[in-house]
């Protein structure tokens, strides 16, 4: 049975380790996740889905690792997703052993395209095969949650049919996911109160809702859902995920939070309480947005809202003169409730290790004392070329060293020789994990190319750069460049992330860490889709 605290709060389920690495050149490593996972941790968000554990051996142990790292007694439930077969459920039931508050998260889709053309089912065979791949989930762990993939499309009198199976078999959580991202947010409203008005045993589980950003109404969706009895709502941070993404994290936190007088009511609440609707923490929000993006290489535009570039800068002039005069002129939240800092110096040439310490421990960041070497030294030659570090700098530098990918090539040593009368020359010398040291040249039609065309003469692993940006940490001369790359091989898609005072020298890195990347999973070798993939469904007994 639901308690009040359920529905009078929302419940934040986020699948950016899911759904969001689901994003074509996304990929993260073990470890990548395990620092996303504690990250998420910090923002508060009560369910981490941490991965599909059947889909490989590096999906599992990311999930393993998670439950034991993160799934602590006073840590977020760990979700764990499989399709409804026995053989995904056993292996999101084993990785999820060592957490605290285990959730396993199966699905099968209810709609008669996907029914006819995916599963090859009938509507009988899939109501049999979610009834009883719940109640194995819930022979596992008591916390189960279902989803009727596509619902969003799905018949509704079939999709109550299903629900009330799934919940009669042990679900304590109702998934809705509009897993095309069709809906508008009046239909997916509807959907949500049709549920609770014709589902008999809704009232045993939680209503949640999935959704994706095709048609650019995740967020709006979500909400609507909300107002008609909705109360986890699964997103992403920055809104990464299958195709155009999911719902955002941070536009529906802090939508909630700054309208929350409008949403109260909504959640039986009085229209004045000031009580949270979620339990993030917004300071925590930028940050956690900075270190996605870093890792995963999925840029965030800057109008994008809340954590985007430009969602707190006042250019005009009409508006500047507004925000002076009374911030709430033109700015609906403070940019301090986002975790943004007023981007002041704090450090500089003559501070020490201990003062670099304690600001990266204000600013959140715990470093192992090996980390805290590596990002110390990146400080003392950043002061080098920078008289002033700011904050931005030094999360810039913590999240560059966050990385970790194998190095099998390593920079040693790159030079440019370019100019307007010169050919692009560049030289490169790497050196590979047993210690050989390797060297090349190469003419470009500016220096990164030539740079670019260097490195793949050293690493012979064939590739075609898609994306390349840079961007400045601060504003100034001397600021930090942080180049972010994107680059095909074969059918797959591998981002690369650096940050220098010299963008030829943070191309080169960025363009090492996306081969490196790609090095790695050619030995990993390829993970399982949990919606594309081949098929295993189980037959029915
Ligand atoms: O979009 C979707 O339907 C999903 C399910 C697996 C929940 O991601
Ligand atoms: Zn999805």
């Amino acid at each position: 049975m639901k308690t009040q605290s359920q529905q009078d709060r929302i419940i934040i389920f986020d699948t950016t380790l899911r759904d969001g690495e689901q994003s074509p050149g996304a990929t993260l490593n073990v470890d990548e996740k395990l620092t996303i996972a504690r990250q998420l941790a910090r923002l508060g968000v009560d369910v981490i889905e941490a991965g599909f554990p059947f889909a490989s051996p590096g999906d599992f142990e990311a999930v393993q690792r998670i439950a034991q790292q993160v799934g602590t007694v006073d840590g977020p439930t760990i979700c764990g997703l499989a399709r409804a077969t026995r053989q995904d459920i056993q292996a999101a039931a084993d990785a999820l052993k060592p957490a605290a508050h285990p959730r396993i998260h199966t699905f099968i889709a209810t709609s008669d395209i996907h029914l006819e053309f995916k599963l090859k089912k009938t509507r009988k065979e899939v109501v049999a095969i979610a009834e009883e791949m719940v109640a194995f989930a819930k022979s596992f762990v008591a916390d189960v949650e279902f989803s009727p993939e596509d619902a969003g499309r799905s018949d509704p009198e079939f999709l109550y049919e299903v629900l009330e199976r799934a919940i009669a078999a042990g679900a304590t959580t109702i998934n809705i996911p509009d897993t095309v991202g069709y809906t508008t947010p009046a239909e997916f409203g509807a959907i949500i109160r049709g549920i609770k008005e014709n589902v008999p045993n809704i009232d045993n589980a939680i209503i949640s809702v999935h959704g994706h950003n095709d048609l650019g109404l995740a967020v709006a969706n979500f909400l609507e859902a909300v107002k008609n009895g909705a109360r986890q709502l699964e997103c992403t941070i920055n809104g990464i995920g299958e195709r155009a993404g999911n719902a955002a994290l941070e536009e529906l936190v802090m939508a909630m939070h700054v309208r929350r007088q409008y949403f109260n009511p909504f959640l039986g609440r009085a229209p004045e309480s000031e009580a949270a609707l979620t339990n993030i923490d917004t300071r925590q929000l930028y940050k956690t947005s900075r270190l996605v993006s870093n890792l995963t290489g999925m840029l965030v535009q800057p109008n994008k809202a809340i954590v985007g570039a430009n969602a707190f800068a006042h250019e005009s002039g009409i508006h500047q003169d507004g925000v002076l005069k009374h911030k709430l002129t033109y700015e609906i939240m403070d940019a301090t409730s986002i975790g943004l800092t007023d981007n002041q110096i704090v450090l500089g040439k003559h501070s020490g290790r201990n003062a670099f310490r304690t600001r990266l421990k204000e600013l959140g960041y715990e470093l192992a004392d090996q980390e805290l070497n590596r990002a110390f030294l990146r400080f003392k030659e950043l002061c080098d070329h920078k008289k002033e570090v700011t904050d931005w700098d030094l999360e810039a530098i913590v999240n560059d060293e966050s990385q970790q990918v194998p190095e099998l090539f390593k920079l040693e040593h790159v030079q440019v020789s370019c100019g307007d009368h010169a050919r692009p020359t560049a030289t490169v010398i790497m050196r590979t994990l047993d210690g050989q040291e390797l060297t090349d040249a190469a003419i470009g039609t500016g220096p990164v190319d030539a740079v670019y065309k260097a490195i793949n003469r050293v690493v012979e692993i064939p590739n075609q750069l898609i994306e390349f940006s840079v961007q400045s940490v601060t504003e100034g001369i001397d600021a930090m460049g942080e180049v972010t790359i994107r680059l095909r091989h074969e059918d797959r898609i591998f981002s690369g992330h650096a940050a220098n005072t010299d963008i030829i020298v943070a191309s080169a890195h960025a363009y090492i860490n996306a081969l490196n990347r790609l090095y790695a999973s050619m030995q990993r070798g390829k993970s399982l889709h949990p919606q594309h993939g081949e098929e295993v469904v189980q037959p029915v007994a």
